[in-house]
């Protein structure tokens, strides 16, 4: 499975920490930026890139990361059939999957230990949704009124 990861300037430092713990662990990553602190990046522009990727390919998932994760979650969730979950403990990370699906994790550089942070996307890589028949109904009218 692809993962595609992306920053702004204030998500950069715990993306690079989370991009060596997960390729340690054998998941191939794609970088999208952003590559530098300067000039900073604006999240929107990397959110609806990672968010294509992960809709044009399926399987794929996404983490994105600024400065609390709720920028990049708005922005990422305009993109169609993703499901972007803003998540600040490794329970929520773990509901993000079972129940909800979610194909994206958006993550805070500032308000997150990078140590926390490794454990919580562990979970989301390890955890399946529990595919249940009230679960892909809910998740399915989440797009009921998208065009
Ligand atoms: C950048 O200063 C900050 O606003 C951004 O990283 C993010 O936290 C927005 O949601």
């Amino acid at each position: 499975m692809t993962l595609y990861l992306g920053s702004d300037h204030a998500g950069l430092e715990l993306k690079k920490i989370l991009q060596a713990h997960l390729e340690s662990k054998g998941y191939k990553t794609v970088d999208l930026g952003a590559f530098a602190v300067e000039p900073p990046t604006d999240y929107p522009r990397i959110a609806h890139e990672v968010g294509e990727k992960v809709r044009e390919n399926h399987g794929a998932r996404g983490i994105l990361i600024c400065g609390t994760g709720l920028g990049m979650c708005m922005a990422a969730n305009k993109v169609k059939h993703i499901r972007a979950a803003v998540c600040e403990s490794e329970q929520t990370v773990e509901m993000s999957r079972k129940h909800n699906d979610a194909n994206v994790l958006c993550l805070g550089g500032r308000v997150l230990q990078p140590d926390l942070a490794q454990r919580m996307v562990d979970v989301f890589m390890e955890t399946p949704f529990e595919g249940e028949e009230r679960h892909i109904r809910r998740v399915e009218n989440i797009e009921l009124n998208d065009a």
